[in-house]
């Protein structure tokens, strides 16, 4: 099968065709997923939390993203793959087209992601004049909060909610070819995804998204700083890993020596 192109995913939008979406951040779970079909891999910033160990986001590198970006860019032959750009790596116009090239040279990442805020909109203008696709990331988003306890679903009051729109909109008029949507209400999730004609993909922001994007660690229970809200207790089979590890060392451990 060919390359997941973004025509591609733009066509499952057209279609109404649920776009999937995980993280991956080494070479194994990026060729499982590949293998298994999923549309896109992002290479998410969350890696300083489930790689490295960290209470948040906030310390991972351009070293760091370049790292994991070519190693699953490497291990994969179908999907999206779009990386993070994360904190303080897209402070000035210049600094972010820097950067982002760096992920996507050398036909590792297909598109860069930013977690939109005002004064990055220029920013944003300048990377799509010169060519690089971008994903907008709006809600929630983890390069401003601290830890797991400061999500909370935005978009509740009439005013966030006209202001998560209005973001959007002008998002897709900058000319940025996909939204994420994090912890954002149901609902106006929904009135985005219709509003829009990128795709957009939701994580902790219910079904109406044109796609679905989840921590790859968080779907297999594992994460180390716990599962989010959104995701436990129903959606998630406690820890499938836990028990074959468990099973493994009480093996072991019957083994005559
Ligand atoms: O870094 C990440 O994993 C993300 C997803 C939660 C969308 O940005």
């Amino acid at each position: 099968m060919p390359k997941i192109s973004l025509k591609k995913i733009n066509s499952l939008k057209k279609n109404k065709i649920g776009i999937s979406a995980l993280t991956s951040y080494d070479a194994s779970f990026a060729k499982l997923a590949d293998n298994c079909g999923i549309d896109i891999i992002l290479v998410g910033d969350s890696l300083g939390e489930v790689i490295q160990g960290n209470p948040n986001t906030h310390t991972v590198t351009m070293n760091d993203m370049c790292y994991h970006t070519k190693i699953v860019s490497k291990a994969i032959k179908k999907a999206f793959l779009i990386a993070d750009m994360p904190k303080n790596s897209y402070k000035t116009k210049t600094q972010a087209l820097k950067n982002a090239k760096k992920l996507v040279a050398k036909n590792m990442a297909d598109m860069i992601k930013i977690e939109f805020k005002e004064k990055d909109i220029e920013v944003i203008k300048y990377l799509i004049s010169h060519n690089i696709l971008v994903c907008s990331h709006i809600g929630v988003l983890p390069q401003t909060i601290k830890n797991k306890s400061d999500y909370k679903k935005v978009g509740k009051t009439i005013d966030e909610a006209n202001r998560l729109i209005n973001e959007s909109v002008l998002i897709e008029k900058l000319g940025s070819q996909m939204l994420v949507v994090e912890c954002i209400d149901e609902q106006v999730a929904k009135i985005i995804s219709r509003k829009l004609h990128i795709p957009v993909i939701g994580i902790g922001s219910g079904k109406s998204c044109d796609g679905q994007i989840r921590v790859i660690y968080d779907i297999f229970g594992i994460s180390f700083n716990g599962i989010p809200g959104f995701l436990k207790p129903k959606n998630i089979k406690l820890n499938p890993m836990k028990k074959i590890l468990e099973k493994y060392i009480t093996n072991t451990n019957k083994y005559k020596l």
